[in-house]
C-alpha cells in the first residue's frame, strides 16, 4: 500500500514550533521581519511571493512586499537589496528567481548580507553547509525535503540516495544535506548527461526528483518500494481545467505510487514545505542578531 507523504501536515508541523519560537521572540520584544522582491510579472512567481507575505501575516511577522517593473535595471534591484541590508526591521531577505533575463541573478545574490540571506544562496551560506557550519542558511527547499524524509519515517542513514538535478537551488545543496555527517546517506547526483538515468535511478532507496521537466519520473525509473520526493512544480496545459493548466510534478504520479513504497505528491508535498522553511530561517535571522 503506498503512503503519500502529507506536506501540509508536516509544513504545518513546522509552522506550528515556528509560532513558539515567535511567542518567546515577541514577548523579549523582537519581531522577526522579511523582505521579499519580486522583478516583473511572472504568474507563478507572484503566486509564490504573495503566499510568502500571507503567511508571514498569519504569524503576525513583519514583511514586506517589493514589486519591480520587468524592465528595472541591475542597479535599481541592487538599491533595493541595499536599502534592505541597512534596515532594522528586516532579518530576512529573499529575492524571487528567476529574474529577469537583464539581471545578472548572482550578483544580486551576493550583494545581500550573508546574515539575511534566507534563500542560503549566497556564496557564504552554500560554503557553510558544505562545511556543515550550522551558523549558515540552508535552502528552503532541500530543507524542506530533509525534513518530509525524516517525517515519513525513511532512514536516509546508509541510503542509496539518487537526486536528479544539480541546481543551486535543489540539487547541489540537497546532496551536501543528504551526505552530511547526522543523515550519512550514500548520494549520486543525476543531471541531463547521466548516462543510463533510468538504471541509476533504480538504484534508489531515496529518489530525489528536481529536474523541472512534467512527469519526467516514469515507472522505469523507480526501484520497488522507494521513497520519492518530487520537487518539481510544473504548469501543464489543460483545456478541461477552468485556469487553462494543471499543475504537476517531475513524476508521473499514477504510475510510479503503484510501484513505489512512499511518495510526495504536487502539489501538496514539497511545495509547502519551502515557505515553512522560510520562516524557520528568518527566525533564525532574527535570533541570530539578538
Ligand atoms: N524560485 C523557486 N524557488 C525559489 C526559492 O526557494 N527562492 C527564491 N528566491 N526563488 C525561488
Amino acid at each position: 500500500m503506498v503512503k503519500t507523504i502529507d506536506g501540509k501536515k508536516v509544513a504545518a508541523e513546522v509552522i506550528s514550533e515556528c509560532a513558539t519560537e515567535l511567542a518567546e521572540l515577541q514577548a523579549r520584544g523582537i519581531k522577526p521581519g522579511l523582505a521579499v522582491v519580486l522583478i516583473g510579472d511572472d504568474p507563478a512567481s507572484q503566486v509564490y511571493v504573495s503566499s510568502k507575505v500571507r503567511k508571514c501575516a498569519e504569524l503576525g511577522m513583519h514583511s514586506e512586499k517589493i514589486v519591480l517593473s520587468k524592465e528595472a535595471t541591475q542597479e535599481e534591484v541592487l538599491k533595493v537589496v541595499e536599502r534592505l541590508n541597512h534596515d532594522d526591521l528586516i532579518h530576512g531577505i529573499l529575492v524571487q528567481s528567476p529574474p529577469p533575463p537583464q539581471i545578472d541573478e548572482d550578483a544580486i545574490i551576493r550583494a545581500i548580507d550573508p546574515s539575511k540571506d534566507v534563500d542560503g544562496f549566497h556564496p557564504e551560506n552554500v560554503a557553510k553547509l558544505a562545511l556543515e557550519d550550522p551558523t549558515g542558511f540552508v535552502a528552503c527547499t532541500p530543507a524542506g525535503c530533509m525534513r518530509l524524509i525524516e517525517a515519513a519515517g525513511v532512514e536516509a542513514n546508509g541510503a542509496e540516495v539518487v537526486v536528479v538535478g544539480r541546481s543551486m537551488i535543489v540539487g547541489k545543496p540537497m546532496a551536501l544535506l543528504l551526505m552530511a555527517r547526522g543523515a550519512d546517506a550514500t548520494v549520486t547526483v543525476a543531471h541531463s548527461r547521466t548516462k543510463n538515468l533510468a538504471e541509476v535511478c533504480r538504484r534508489a532507496d531515496i529518489l530525489v526528483a528536481a529536474v523541472g521537466r512534467p512527469e519526467m519520473i516514469t515507472a522505469e525509473f523507480v526501484k520497488d518500494g522507494a521513497t520519492v520526493i518530487d520537487v518539481g512544480i510544473n504548469r501543464v496545459e489543460d483545456s478541461s481545467k477552468a485556469k487553462g493548466y494543471r499543475l504537476c510534478g517531475d513524476v508521473a504520479f499514477d504510475e510510479v505510487a503503484a510501484k513505489c513504497g512512499q511518495i510526495t505528491p504536487v502539489p501538496g508535498g514539497v511545495g509547502p514545505m519551502t515557505i515553512a522553511m522560510l520562516i524557520k530561517n528568518t527566525i533564525k535571522a532574527a535570533r541570530l542578531k539578538s
